[in-house]
């Protein structure tokens, strides 16, 4: 056997990612509550609806709820070290404000995280994952309210208190700064986007931003030992042409995504960031209190990333691309997926050496991959969808995780979007698959919700029992 080297380190984490909105099902059993996603049954980009509609493919899912146990059973067999889930806040609080906590909703996580523990795989526990309870929604407009703080620091010390001793890794909230582009299902912000104000929507940003380190600060009091991040929405933005006025616009829309985790690992708003509320008449209510809050900086960085996009500072060049919530400029030189998502694995080496330059924190990847329609065949009385699209999508992005490592970069891990297929957030579809194991459930709800391996399944086990040495090289 030659020798194989790898640059991941000993111990890097390896697993993947999901969000119970958009696994569990059982949107009313358990005495769960009603969340945002059960008035959003198109997915982001349309209007919401008045209450649950049947053709919301998020009230079943693909079942996980019931299925917990033998899906774990399979992300062990593929030697998982890490399962990134989120807790369904209206599980815990049906209506995010009641007095007490639901307990078949908290029974319910520590099956699910028991199970993990079986495997020795350690849960990394998004709080809050696009699924804000509605009636925070209606009664208090999400985000937009500061009562928001007090609400979800009630459900994090109940958590926390909770899961003591099951859970070390903790996220605050999902890709945070989606919330100024998608205010509704990042922020539970009913108000619709056009007739939100800078001021609202950047005060919900504060809140949620406030919220976020005063949930890192009870861990570390509560949980010592405890790692708790910040999970932003990664997308690297190239200049569209050397033209100065394009990389200015490039600077421009980069300090909109990185203010957040500016605040999160140096506890203060950036210049840039107090510049552009200044010019743009944003007053935000920001109590002294709220800045010492804000000192309470993150553990480590983690984000997702699927594509990069361009900029530019001339209007008649400024095509709306495709994209993950936020869109761009299309590069030439990269192809789309199915869904127009540019892929750009050399991007993702690009992003986590300018998040390490930028702040010295450990990075972890946790969400990546490549939505895809997958055709189910029979070999040899197997059923399986050969996916070498995936395969290569991954490798290749994970190849360059390893050049980022080489570069210096710390990484601590890295979490596949869905290793199961699951429902897409942006278009509440099925048929956009990212598993490494296939649901058998299609977009009009039919199915039986038997799960097979894909090819890529064996792929990832590879990947994960050699540490990375098996993958191929990419650009
Ligand atoms: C991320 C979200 O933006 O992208 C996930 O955190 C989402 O919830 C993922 O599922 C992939 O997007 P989509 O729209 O293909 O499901």
């Amino acid at each position: 056997m030659p020798e194989t080297t790898t640059p991941f380190p000993q111990g890097f984490l390896w697993g993947g990612a999901t969000a119970a909105n958009q696994l569990e099902g059982a949107y009313a059993e358990g005495g769960k509550g009603l969340s945002i996603q059960d008035v959003m049954p198109q997915g982001i980009m349309s209007p919401r609806v008045d209450g649950p509609t049947q053709d919301n493919l998020k009230q079943v899912g693909i079942d996980f709820y019931h299925r917990y146990a033998t899906d774990i059973a399979l992300f062990a067999e593929m030697g998982f070290s890490v399962f990134r889930l989120s807790i369904a806040w209206s599980r815990i609080f049906p209506n995010g404000d009641d007095a007490e906590p639901c307990e078949e909703g908290l029974a319910f996580y520590d099956r699910v995280f028991d199970e993990c523990a079986r495997y020795g795989i350690e849960p990394l526990v998004t709080l809050s994952h696009y699924e804000t309870p509605l009636a925070l929604a209606d009664k208090y407009n999400g985000w937009v309210s500061r009562d928001l703080i007090g609400l979800y620091e009630r459900y994090v010390r109940t958590v926390f208190d909770r899961y003591r001793g099951k859970v070390t890794y903790w996220l605050t909230f999902n890709e945070i700064n989606s919330v100024l582009h998608a205010p509704l299902m990042s922020g539970g912000i009913n108000t619709p986007k056009e007739q939100l104000t800078k001021t609202d929507l950047f005060q919900a940003a504060h809140h949620e931003l406030v919220a976020s380190a005063l949930a890192t600060k009870i861990a570390h009091e509560m949980l010592p030992g405890s790692q708790v991040g910040c999970m932003v929405l990664a997308m690297p933005i190239y200049p569209l042409t050397p033209d100065p006025a394009d990389m200015i616009a490039v600077m421009d829309a980069d300090h909109a995504n990185l203010m957040f985790s500016d605040v999160h690992t140096r506890g203060a708003y950036p210049g840039y960031a107090q510049r552009y509320f200044r010019e743009n008449g944003i007053e935000l209510e920001i109590t002294p209190e709220d800045r010492d809050i804000l000192t309470n900086t993150v553990d480590f960085v983690s984000f997702s990333y699927y594509m990069s996009i361009c900029e530019t500072a001339d209007p008649a060049k400024k095509i709306a691309g495709e994209g993950n919530i936020m869109g761009g400029v299309p590069n030439p030189y990269l192809k789309g997926s199915e869904w127009g998502w540019q892929i750009d694995p050399a991007g993702l080496r690009i992003v986590l050496n300018q998040f390490w330059d930028r702040w010295q924190k450990p990075l972890f990847i946790v969400e990546n991959g490549l939505g895809a329609t997958d055709e189910l065949v029979d070999i040899d009385g197997v059923k399986t969808v050969l996916d070498d699209y995936r395969i290569d999508y991954l490798n290749d992005h994970l190849y360059q995780v390893g050049e980022a490592i080489a570069d210096g970069v710390e990484v601590m891990g890295y979490t596949s979007w869905g290793p199961i297929d699951l429902v897409s957030a942006s278009t509440a579809q099925l048929s956009k698959r990212y598993g490494f194991i296939y649901v058998d459930r299609n977009d009009d709800g039919t199915g039986t919700l038997e799960r097979y391996r894909k090819k890529s399944f064996g792929w990832y086990a590879d990947v994960i029992a050699s540490n990375g040495a098996s993958l191929r090289p990419s650009r």
